[in-house]
């Protein structure tokens, strides 16, 4: 909508904005007609916000959030210009000048639209609660929703008619022709249009039949659109309304209404996949989610979320399907980013929406998942990795020039060149040079050093584990729960259970493992100095630098790793086992990937390749872990025995 020049000058002249700015920002003043405060756009604890009354401006040197009254209003209420300006004319004592002729129509237009879709809201929310809406109150019940949820979302069900709704617009008045554009009735196909001949049209009929109803509202909680569910099996399971002039599925986002307050509050929004997903967070006491609406993120998704919160948090499921769709939106959102603003990334336990995972363990269950957010840059460094080696000049090279590539698409010069930084960071680390001649497996942990001069150390037990057949390739992942272990013997408590459930092949390892849970129980607080001690003094010396002479070059493992990624990298190891029956080839690669990781003392690329196989198998193992249990709930499937 073009404004008058006049109107908007008028409109800027009559307010102050330090007023303005003055109702959520505590302002000091400075003179001058300055004053500045904390940025209400970024977190800060010395003010860089500035507000210069005369010249009708705001400026944060810290994150460059930048603009007049208007853009102030726009930000931090989450409005977008035309409201802004209606909200300010108010505050002015002014009518916003209506424009043209053919805007006036549109706007009536979409106004006859807008009642349209309210009252087959409303219609819908009214079956629900009549007899014909049995089926579809019972099914909401049986998802766990209660009433309150079902009216403060408006969920209503359409009966299996093809002309309930059709009767109902009639009688209130709604012309056909208004409820087709809409997208409430189908207009049939004209049945005989060929060569001329009249085409015979029936009647217009109801679009959502036997369905459950979730009204897509806009900003302001007018519903615009519909999604509607089917009661059971069928397709397709959510059947949506059409784009219509009032509904543009890409700049919708499900939920808006009621999330964006808190979202605005905490500045915090969380994105998920589904209606179900919203609406279930809600009533488990989460109340700023929101979902596009089963397509991927769009341009405009993100800027509508960036007015919310700088960092919208991203959720999806931990297999590939979820990883494929992050990095559809990664890849979005990097021409747009802009200083402070980003987004996170969050990963659902396998198998496991928001729904059922805040209706099997509550919202501290959901917090918990979000605990290990990634940032975007994580998650475009792993995307330009994905599987690719590393060991030649000319595929490093590649690698380099693929993600120059993408920081180059950053529009945002500031953001472009941090990213650079960082991506250099990246590229030193996993380039680092290799270790000078003489460098000795286990050297870095100060044990016995200069054991195994001038030499590759001794296969340790081979001779034992050749007896019973067990290759060296099958031993790797245990050994990395045991080296793991004693470098980090605070883990052993936490995780006692999972470890103690993994079977060890039998033999000297198993001892060592019996040995170091032993231990843990025994001795809680020993550090891992005086862990590796007392295990020394239990016989098991030679068996541990036999383990770190094999193992010492998985990062994770090493004492100096953080306890973090010490537990990550355990914990990969303990689930990739878990699930080894089913996933066998997978394993295998991953242990021939980390044989050649601990062949090559020090070379970081042979261990990220490593890394991205494991994460991979880890994958892999997950999804054929859920396909399985899904088997396990139909009825009557024999599942393979779980042992
Ligand atoms: P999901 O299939 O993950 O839905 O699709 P969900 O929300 O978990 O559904 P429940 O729990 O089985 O009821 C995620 C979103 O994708 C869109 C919808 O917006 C849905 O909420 N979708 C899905 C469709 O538009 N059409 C479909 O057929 C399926
Ligand atoms: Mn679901």
């Amino acid at each position: 909508m073009a404004l008058p020049p006049r109107f908007l000058d008028e409109l800027r002249g009559r307010l102050s904005i330090t007023d303005i700015v003055g109702r959520r920002v505590r302002l000091i003043r400075k003179g001058r007609g300055e004053a500045t405060g904390l940025c209400p756009f970024h977190n800060e604890k010395t003010p860089s916000f500035t507000v210069t009354e005369d010249k009708g401006f705001f400026h944060c040197f810290g994150c460059g959030a930048h603009g007049d009254v208007i853009g102030f209003v726009m930000r931090s209420e989450g409005l977008d210009f035309p409201q802004a300006v209606e909200k300010l004319a108010g505050e002015a004592g002014m009518q916003v000048p209506r424009e043209t002729p053919e805007e006036r129509a549109r706007a009536e237009r979409q106004a006859t639209l807008g009642g349209a879709v309210e009252f087959a809201a409303s219609h819908f929310e009214q079956q629900l609660r009549a007899a014909a809406g049995r089926p579809g109150l019972d099914y909401l019940k049986r998802r766990g929703l209660t009433d309150d949820t079902i009216r403060r979302f408006r969920l209503g069900y359409a009966p299996d008619s093809r002309h309930g709704l059709r009767a109902a617009l009639e009688k209130a008045g709604i012309p056909e022709a208004i409820a087709v554009e809409a997208g409430l009735l189908i207009e049939p196909e004209a049945r005989d249009g060929v060569g001329g001949a009249a085409a015979v049209r029936g009647h217009p009929f109801d679009r959502f039949r036997g369905r459950v109803m979730f009204p897509i509202l806009d900003r302001r909680g007018q519903a615009i659109a519909f999604g509607g569910r089917i009661l059971d099996q069928g397709e397709p399971k959510y059947l949506n309304s059409p784009e219509t002039p009032l509904f543009h599925k890409g700049r919708v986002l499900y939920g808006l209404s009621h999330a964006q307050k808190t979202a605005r509050e905490t500045n915090e929004i969380i994105v998920v996949e589904g209606y179900m997903d919203v609406i279930a967070l809600a009533q488990a006491g989460i109340s700023n989610a929101v979902a596009p609406l089963g397509t991927a993120l769009t341009e405009e998704q993100i800027a509508l979320l960036w007015r919310m919160a700088q960092e919208p948090i991203l959720c999806f499921d931990g297999d590939n399907a979820g990883q494929r769709a992050a990095d559809r939106a990664a890849d979005r959102a990097i021409p747009l980013l802009k200083p402070g603003l980003s987004l996170r990334f969050a990963w659902m336990p396998a198998g496991e929406d928001p729904d059922s995972l805040v209706r099997a363990k509550g919202a501290a269950g959901f917090r918990e998942a979000l605990g290990r957010m990634e940032p975007l840059v994580e998650v475009l460094w792993r995307q330009v990795m994905a599987d690719r080696p590393l060991d030649t000049p000319e595929r490093r090279a590649g690698f380099r020039k693929d993600l120059a590539a993408q920081v180059a698409r950053i529009a945002d010069k500031a953001v472009a060149e941090a990213y650079r930084q960082d991506v250099q960071r990246r590229l030193d680390e996993l380039f680092r040079p290799q270790p000078k001649p003489g460098f000795q497996a286990g050297a870095q942990f100060g044990w016995q050093k200069g054991r195994f001069p001038g030499r590759q150390p001794p296969m340790p037990m081979g001779g034992e584990a050749a007896r019973r057949g067990i290759t060296s390739i099958q031993r790797t992942p245990y050994e990395l729960i045991l080296i793991t272990l004693v470098n980090h013997p605070d883990l052993i408590g936490r995780h006692c259970e999972a470890v103690g459930e993994v079977e060890f092949p039998r033999g000297e390892l198993d001892s060592l493992k019996g040995a170091i849970v032993d231990l843990a129980a025994a001795e809680p607080h020993l550090d891992s100095k005086g862990f590796r001690n007392h295990l020394n003094d239990l016989g098991f010396a030679a068996a541990l630098e036999a383990l770190v002479a094999r193992t010492g070059h998985m990062r994770f493992t090493l004492p100096s790793a953080d306890l973090n990624s010490a537990e990550e990298g355990l914990l990969h190891v303990i689930g990739l086992l878990r699930e080894k029956l089913s996933v066998k080839p997978e394993l295998t690669a991953t242990a021939q990937a980390l044989e050649s990781a601990m062949a090559n003392p020090g070379d970081p690329t042979a261990e990220t390749t490593a890394l991205s196989r494991f994460e991979a198998a880890r994958q892999t193992a997950l999804e054929s872990e859920s396909q399985r249990r899904d088997l396990d709930r139909v009825p009557g499937w024999n599942g393979e025995d779980q042992a």
